[in-house]
């Protein structure tokens, strides 16, 4: 059903499962004996997440936070706001934050530079997409499964109006969708 609202699919499931595979083996890696928090950026972040931890062979914790930049539409309005704090304490850890995509790069530059201040010991970054053309501050997370054009996209996680974060691959929807809709 939600399948009749995509236009192009962008990073097929069998591509989502490839670029997970391989990030996790390199992320196990680096993170072998340093006991990381993996720290998800919710809501985006679930599904890639979740796929994600069953390919880290290494002890790691969870958490999770909350901020938002977009409000329920299409384009970034610039603000980050922080609706949910992640528990655990982040002092002389190391972090990686999980991101479904970088965009402007202003919601995980605020994260990085909170969680450094309160003391980590090293913050990088694992998005499953990165959109380098929507960039307003200078950003490169350390890992990337995907860089894509500057499109707007869905699945996987990323919504339109908080649908279609259940799809399991990433697309574009028909324009018709967000034309009749605003
Ligand atoms: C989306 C996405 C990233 C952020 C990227 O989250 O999950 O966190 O926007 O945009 P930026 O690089 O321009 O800051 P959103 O705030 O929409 O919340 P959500 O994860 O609940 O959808």
């Amino acid at each position: 059903m939600l399948d009749r609202d995509i236009e192009n699919v962008m990073i097929s499931e069998n591509e989502i499962a490839e670029i997970v595979k391989k990030l996790g083996k390199d992320i196990s890696e680096e993170y072998n004996d340093k006991f990381p928090i993996i720290l998800g950026l919710l809501k985006g972040c679930v599904p890639f997440m979740a796929d994600l931890l069953k390919q880290l062979d290494i002890h790691l914790e969870i958490a999770f936070m909350n901020v938002s930049s977009y409000h329920g539409g299409m384009e970034s309005t610039g603000e980050v706001k922080i609706d949910m704090d992640l528990g655990a304490p982040v002092k002389d850890r190391h972090v990686l934050i999980a991101e479904d995509i970088v965009d402007s790069g202003r919601t995980i530059q605020s994260v990085v530079e909170l969680l450094k201040y309160r003391g980590a010991k090293t913050v990088k970054v694992v998005t499953l997409m990165d959109k380098p053309d929507g960039r307003v501050i200078d950003f490169v997370p350390e890992y990337i499964g995907k860089t894509i054009p500057k499109a707007f996209v869905v699945g996987y996680g990323l919504d339109y109006q908080e649908k279609y974060r259940n799809l399991p691959y990433v697309g574009t929807l028909k324009p018709k969708i967000y034309m009749t809709e605003e």
